[in-house]
């Protein structure tokens, strides 16, 4: 029953002849749709791994590649960008570690320093989601990186907002086949899933810290948004879990934080409709039909003449709202005719077309070259096939509330991963509330609203679509800054 609904959306671009889905930010989404539709596929990708924490703990001693990193950093060193602004004060880095040498499976990252007092600022990683999507060309120069690129496709210009002005921030492109990421077996492009990502990103995690050794012991936070709501947990369990090993660097992981997340299939797709309702995009007779025949928690009890009846209220529900970008549902859509190549951004200004500028920028030969990347046709979300992806990471972020800092966040203008779904998420945890609702402020206006419940907050982000920091970067930095100092956001100016 889960499934049916998503590969509707998939099929939206057909019914909309000029929707913009695969040629702005949609493609993290794209992804997503593919996966969740394989689902009632005749081979659908295997769920019965992560089903615990515990599962990924009866290894935690087995040997992990691991290699000298002697004299790599300073190779990775970035000169300058191509078409930089002038007045960068902080270090950047760019290159390859080796997750496998046989035959050779290799991560790209990108990783930029904190601008301030980089030595007592914490490690933050950055993962988008996809599944299959660049952390580097969305998250990076998109979302939270200091750069973002200029409509020419050629040149850069500054984000105020940059969460390196409070964190070093590492981009990771995984798994191989993402973004500059890359395997020699071309097994590992179509025979991948979450169990690998996160193993991968492990033994990434490991040699990157032995190639820069500064911060093996420094404050870790992992952070990421849509289907990262499954890599950012899974991840975060697996280094606890190895964490226990005798043989290892303790990994210093203080906390997660995940944005508009992809966490559990049933209750992320009923959010989705009742947002659509709740925000006037869509009829009563259809949100009546949906609530009658859709039956979202189980399988079992479903019958098919209810199976075609909620088939056919959701169809109707996506075809009402219409023409507009669901993932940012009161912004501008993209039109790539319309595009002037002279204009100079400003991060203020939510552009729909940042990702065509980025895929531009990203595949110029001297940014390759600078970027210490191998010559490719770089694109933001690569095509591998998921084959294994649990349906949900509720257990998971239920173990973690228990020993880390846990953070959901919702930019609450997304309807592809709604807040509604991060409500419900956070609700069948059934978590005591320990900080009432209440107001955040940023910049002296209401930012969004945060709740702390006994592990886990949960904060909004007001007017901010799906990938957050592209839509309100200050709220958001105001709000991750937090989050790393371990309190919530603060509140009234003037109280
Ligand atoms: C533990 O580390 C040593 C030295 O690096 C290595 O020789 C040994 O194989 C490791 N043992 C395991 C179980 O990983
Ligand atoms: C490529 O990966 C597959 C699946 O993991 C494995 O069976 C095969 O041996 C690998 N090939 C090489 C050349 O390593
Ligand atoms: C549903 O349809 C399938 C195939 O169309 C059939 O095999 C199955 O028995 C039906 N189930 C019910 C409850 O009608
Ligand atoms: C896209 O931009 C072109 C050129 O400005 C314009 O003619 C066209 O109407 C626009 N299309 C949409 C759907 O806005």
């Amino acid at each position: 029953m889960r499934i049916i609904v998503i590969w509707l959306l998939l099929l939206l671009p057909y019914y909309f002849p000029g929707y913009p889905i695969s040629s702005c930010m949609g493609n993290q989404i794209d992804n997503l749709n593919r996966l969740i539709a394989a689902r009632r596929s005749s081979n659908p990708p295997r769920s019965e791994l992560w089903a615990r924490l515990d599962d990924l703990g009866n290894s935690h001693d087995s040997p992990v590649f691991e290699r000298s990193q002697k004299g790599l950093m300073q190779a990775d060193k970035i000169d300058t960008l191509p078409g930089q602004p002038g007045g960068v004060d902080f270090d950047q880095y760019a290159g390859y570690v080796t997750v496998d040498p046989v035959p050779d499976r290799a991560l790209f990252y990108y990783f930029v320093e904190s601008s301030v007092d980089s030595l007592n600022k914490p490690l933050v990683l950055w993962l988008n989601g996809g599944p299959g999507c660049s952390s580097f060309g969305i998250g990076a120069m998109q979302e939270l990186g200091p750069f973002r690129v200029n409509s020419d496709g050629k040149t850069l210009y500054r984000n105020e907002y940059a969460w390196n002005t409070v964190a070093n921030v590492l981009f990771l492109e995984s798994p191989a086949g993402v973004g500059f990421s890359y395997s020699k077996n071309s097994s590992d492009y179509t025979d991948v899933g979450d169990k690998r990502t996160a193993e991968d990103s492990y033994v990434f995690l490991l040699n990157w810290l032995e190639r820069f050794p500064q911060y093996k012991t420094r404050d870790l936070f992992i952070t990421g948004e849509s289907y990262a709501g499954h890599y950012v947990p899974q991840l975060a369990s697996y280094i606890l879990s190895r964490n226990k090993g005798t043989n290892q660097t303790v990994i210093n992981l203080k906390g997660i934080a995940i944005g508009n997340a992809w966490i559990d299939d049933d209750i992320c797709t009923k959010g989705l409709f009742d947002y659509l309702w709740t925000h006037a995009l869509n009829s009563d007779e259809t949100n009546e039909g949906i609530n009658k025949y859709c039956d979202f928690a189980s399988e079992n009890l479903v019958t098919n003449i209810t199976v075609e009846q909620c088939d056919k209220y959701q169809n109707q529900g996506l075809m009402e709202m219409g023409d507009i970008d669901l993932y940012g549902i009161y912004a501008p859509i993209c039109n790539r005719s319309a595009i002037k190549p002279d204009s100079n951004g400003n991060v203020l200004n939510f552009d729909p077309c940042a990702g065509v500028h980025v895929e531009s920028y990203l595949n110029l030969a001297e940014v390759q070259a600078a970027l210490h990347a191998k010559a490719t046709k770089w694109s933001g979300c690569g095509d591998v096939g998921w084959t294994d992806s649990p349906s949900s990471t509720l257990p998971q972020i239920r173990e973690l509330a228990k020993v880390i800092s846990v953070w959901i966040y919702s930019g609450d203008t997304d309807g592809r991963v709604p807040v509604t779904s991060s409500r419900y998420a956070i609700k069948s945890l059934q978590l005591p509330v320990e900080t009432a609702w209440q107001p955040w402020y940023s910049d002296s206006e209401v930012g969004g609203y945060v709740v702390g419940y006994k592990g886990v907050v949960f904060t909004t982000v007001r007017g901010a679509g799906h990938t957050v920091p592209s839509y309100k970067p200050a709220r958001v930095l105001t709000m991750i800054t937090s989050f790393l100092q371990g309190k919530l956001p603060p509140g009234h100016p003037s109280s």
